[in-house]
């Protein structure tokens, strides 16, 4: 029997801090090493949706993303499923903004994503973009993956951050009797030459993470951006750019994890 997809979800409820481009270019970097590719986007803001060029799908009426997680059982996750040159991508909805007022009352409220992608055959990874905020439909990511990238910037403000973070998957880990690994620490947009911030940033990641889960570190480049607005990851775009080594071995990092399952 095949090996059920690795689900892997990219978390911090921080804004801004690069998890978008991170999920969009690990899913690339995936699909680059021939892994069959699910990119979900989670977030009511669609900006990963519209990166990848499915404005349409955001504001597409039902059946979407959104009535899929209001009532799992009701609709086929498969036919909300577009494929991208590099991979396949569940996009997000505009009316997800209202759903976790919903989820909250709802049965299972947290258990949706879950339901959803346990009916989707044949992938190899399933990359999550989580929303900025750590409420449900972070919750519903983290329990339906249970691995979790975390993407951080070297600032000290991700230091809060990541801590709120912990704690938020320990209580999911209390309260549904089940183990969620951070598997992986992205340091996301760093710029060089480091000022002072970044290096005790970078400093404090790796004394903190490094002894339990590999650090890994994207720098800033405006091809990463090009390529995103372009609709694609860094490996579907036509330029050179000197940070596809990290992001493979970020990705043959998690092609390991999924073959010691
Ligand atoms: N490695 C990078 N190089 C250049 N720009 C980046 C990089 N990572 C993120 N950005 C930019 O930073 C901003 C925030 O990134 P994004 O992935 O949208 O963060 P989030 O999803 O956490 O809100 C975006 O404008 C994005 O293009
Ligand atoms: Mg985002």
């Amino acid at each position: 029997m095949a090996k059920k997809p690795y689900r892997l979800a990219v978390s911090n409820q921080k804004g801004g801090v690069g998890k978008s481009t991170i999920a969009l270019n690990v899913a690339g970097a995936m699909s680059e090493r021939d892994a069959e590719t699910l990119l979900v986007d989670l977030d009511p803001q669609g900006y990963l949706t519209s990166g990848v060029g499915l404005d349409d799908e955001y504001t597409a009426p039902s059946p979407n993303l959104n009535d899929a997680l209001k009532s799992p059982s009701e609709h086929k996750v498969d036919d909300l499923v577009i494929s991208h040159d590099e991979f396949d991508v569940l996009p997000a909805n505009i009316d997800m903004f209202s759903l976790e007022q919903e989820l909250v009352s709802g049965m299972r409220g947290r258990e949706r994503l879950s339901m959803l992608l346990e009916d989707l055959d044949g992938y190899d990874f399933m990359v999550v973009d989580c929303p900025p905020s750590l409420g449900l439909l972070t919750d519903n990511a983290l329990l339906a993956c249970q691995n979790v990238l975390i993407p951080a910037e070297a600032e000290d403000t991700s230091i809060r951050a990541v801590e709120l973070l912990f704690k938020q998957i320990d209580s999911l880990e209390d309260n549904f009797g089940t183990a969620i690994q951070e598997e992986a620490l992205v340091v996301s947009n760093v710029d060089y030459p480091l000022d002072g911030e970044q290096k005790e940033m970078l400093e404090w990641f790796d004394e903190t993470f490094s002894e339990n889960i590999p650090v890994f570190e994207i720098r800033n480049r405006a091809a990463i951006k090009r390529a995103f607005n372009a609709g694609v990851s860094i490996f579907g775009h036509d330029e050179e750019c000197d940070q596809t080594d990290e992001l493979l071995r970020i990705a043959d990092y998690f092609e390991q994890e999924r073959g010691q399952r």
